[in-house]
């Protein structure tokens, strides 16, 4: 299995030295090196001008050091002259007109004929080049896919084919969008241009999903000129899991595995829990690899501390990850990122992060060893692009709402898939809808058809309250039968909106409601958004004690045929989000469920789990049944009921045989 590689530039690099570099990555556990990514201005020099040799040398010194390659497209990073001779490359911004510079990465157009000309070019001949190496493990293309919006002649041009397309009339397509809102009808397909700052929320989200899918159909076009020219080892490209602008459910569909850049600093630990459930939910089956993880932890900057990096890598082991690579082998001394720190310093003396490396390797190998089977989850999070595109103007953030409950479910022990909503649900017992506004009506049917046949459905404020165009649905809430319940009213209480030059009101009144707990859950409040619940069948948990609604419910549980759903209509506190999520898992089955402590995670691997630490204090985890330790460098208590975890330290168990 694949352990772990670095990114290695040799174009930044004398040549006299990559021996060295190559020898001493091997040394320290390094098996794979990642090349070429933004080479391309040393790879063809003028059109159709390859210098390859330094690439073949750089190959073979790889092979001869017992190294594997993944061998990466450069089309992230398109050379200065490509962008002089041909400037309908570059993106062209939306408010101001005018074209990126050329000067940067990822400026270019995605949908543009010229850059895509330019990139068939580059990527066969570094194909037809390149095939015969065994060595090579696999192909990535470009880096970090999904360009900045793009509002060129040829974007736009391919926007109003793709919506005449989706809409076939101008009237469906005035529907969508909301047309009559501010004179935006459209009456002639010309008329409709890509979204700027201050267009309306239907036309933002019609071009999100424009921008998205021009991003995978030029991903599917690099992935076909490579496959034409003989390339069978997997094609992958390194997605942000947090990163909106591509959906990579779309995106996963055209690569032969999925590959993130699993950067620590910029998620919390439950969410990058819920970024490693995503990336290996995008293609169930096929292993997935992380190519880029912080060598430091802190804005790429900071030292980490000594055990951070390597807790970092076996929490991915355990989720399931297989290649574990970092960003990068050696600090470059000059070019946009010449502050940020590799394993070697400017001058090619190893950094003190270095030394850690063959830890880490062996703690790799070590949970490797265990063979531990794959685990099979039975909670499913619904996780959408098109919300991702669609919150945020009014109520919160999509990924903060999505990491409230992923932070209930760590704490609980609990692991669980991400699905879209095209997927089937059978094999859950769990589904949780959170964030989930804009739905289909397929997933509609689907949801009500998994709680109808005993499924446990856990839906948070405003679900499926808008169509897939972004216009809220009318009549009553489509799924609301199998909640039991209607919603009366659906407002924010919370900071979108500042308050303060209103001298007629204090503020903090209206925004802060107490709940009440019916069921015997925490009482808790509400800042954000909230609704007004009128059950007809539900039990209500949660009730308003203060504020304009006092007295009303704000989240029900309703039993429905076989199943059960709970609506949460209030943003509730962490211990309440904790407390309502295991209410749901309790009535679905989906146990055990243990307390966590903040800052560890617990990952059950069949018969085995894998409890790892990610902060700077001793942890320690009461399990539900005893255990025994199989490795790792924390320890099991005398009565096998607990494990006790160092600072970033991690421990895998499994359950005693009586
Ligand atoms: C990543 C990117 C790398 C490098 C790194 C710096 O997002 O893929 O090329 O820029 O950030 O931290
Ligand atoms: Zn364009």
């Amino acid at each position: 299995m694949h352990r772990l590689a670095v990114a290695w530039y040799p174009e930044q690099k004398s040549p006299e030295h990559w021996g060295q570099d190559l020898a001493v990555m091997r040394e320290h556990g390094i098996a794979t090196v990642r090349i070429l990514e933004f080479a391309w201005s040393r790879l063809e020099r003028a059109e159709g001008v390859f210098t390859l040799d330094w690439v073949h040398d750089a190959l073979r010194l790889a092979r001869d050091h017992g190294l594997s390659v993944i061998l990466c497209t450069p089309s992230a990073a398109p050379p200065r002259w490509l962008s002089r001779e041909k400037p309908e490359i570059l993106c062209l911004d939306g408010n101001n007109g005018q074209r990126r510079t050329g000067d940067q990465r990822r400026c270019n157009c995605p949908t543009s004929t010229a850059y895509r000309q330019a990139c068939e070019r580059i990527t066969a001949r570094l194909a037809s080049e390149f095939a015969g190496y065994d060595h090579v493990i696999a192909w990535q293309i470009d880096n970090e896919l999904g360009a900045e919006p793009c509002h060129c002649e040829e974007c736009q041009v391919a926007f109003q084919a793709a919506m005449r397309a989706r809409f076939g009339t101008l009237d469906a397509l005035n529907a969508a969008v909301g047309g009559p809102f501010w004179s935006q009808d459209c009456w002639d397909w010309s008329q409709l241009r890509l979204a700027v700052a201050g267009s309306g929320p239907g036309f933002v989200h019609l071009a999100q999903r424009f921008w998205s899918d021009q991003t995978v159909d030029f991903l599917a076009a690099q992935v076909g000129t490579l496959k034409r020219q003989g390339i069978r080892v997997p094609i992958t490209t390194n997605v942000n899991a947090d990163f909106p602008r591509v959906d990579l459910w779309a995106l996963a569909r055209t690569v032969d595995l999925v590959s993130w850049d699993a950067y620590d600093d910029g998620y919390t630990l439950a969410g990058l829990c819920h970024a490693h459930h995503l990336i290996r939910s995008l293609k169930p089956g096929v292993p997935y690899w992380s190519l880029e993880n912080g060598i430091n932890a802190v804005g790429k900057m900071l030292q980490s501390p000594p055990g951070f990096n390597r807790v970092h890598a076996v929490l991915g082991r355990a989720m399931g990850q297989e290649m574990h690579a970092y960003w990068r082998w050696e600090s470059c001394p000059y070019g946009h990122e010449q502050d940020l720190q590799g394993f070697l310093d400017y001058g090619g003396r190893p950094r003190a992060k270095l030394k850690e490396l063959p830890a880490i390797d062996r703690a790799l190998q070590d949970l490797d060893a265990l063979d531990l089977p794959t685990p099979i989850q039975r909670i499913a999070v619904l996780h959408s692009w098109d919300n991702y595109w669609a919150t945020g103007a009014y109520f919160g953030h999509y990924l903060k709402e999505v990491d409230e409950v992923a932070q209930a479910l760590v704490d609980a022990g609990l692991g669980w898939d991400c699905v879209s909503g095209d997927q089937d649900l059978s094999g859950y017992d769990l589904v949780i809808a959170v964030g989930h506004v804009l739905v289909d009506d397929a997933t509609l049917d689907a949801v009500q058809r998994f709680v109808a046949r005993g499924g446990v459905l856990l839906a948070t404020r405003l679900a499926f309250a808008k169509d897939l165009s972004n216009a809220y649905r009318t009549g009553a809430r489509p799924a609301l039968p199998v909640f039991g319940l209607a919603v009366a009213e659906s407002q924010t209480a919370g900071d979108a909106h500042a308050l303060d030059r209103s001298c007629w009101r204090d503020p903090l009144a209206q925004r802060i409601w107490r709940l009440t707990s019916q069921a015997g859950l925490p009482d808790t409040e509400t800042h954000g958004w909230f609704e007004v619940l009128k059950p007809d069948g539900a039990e209500v948990l949660w009730r308003y004690v203060d504020g304009y609604f006092a007295g009303e419910a704000a989240a029900c549980r309703h039993r429905h045929h076989q199943g059960q759903a709970f609506y949460l209509g209030a943003a509730v506190d962490r211990q309440a989000m904790s407390a309502v999520v295991r209410l749901a898992v309790e009535a679905a089955g989906v146990g055990p469920v243990v307390d966590v402590p903040h800052g560890a995670v617990l990952i059950r691997r069949g018969p085995a789990w894998v409890a790892t630490n990610h902060t700077g204090q001793e942890q320690t985890l009461t399990l539900p049944a005893p255990v025994q330790r199989l490795t790792g460098e924390g320890r099991v208590t005398e009565d096998g009921r607990s494990v006790i975890l160092p600072a970033y330290g991690w421990i895998a168990v499994q359950t005693r045989l009586a």
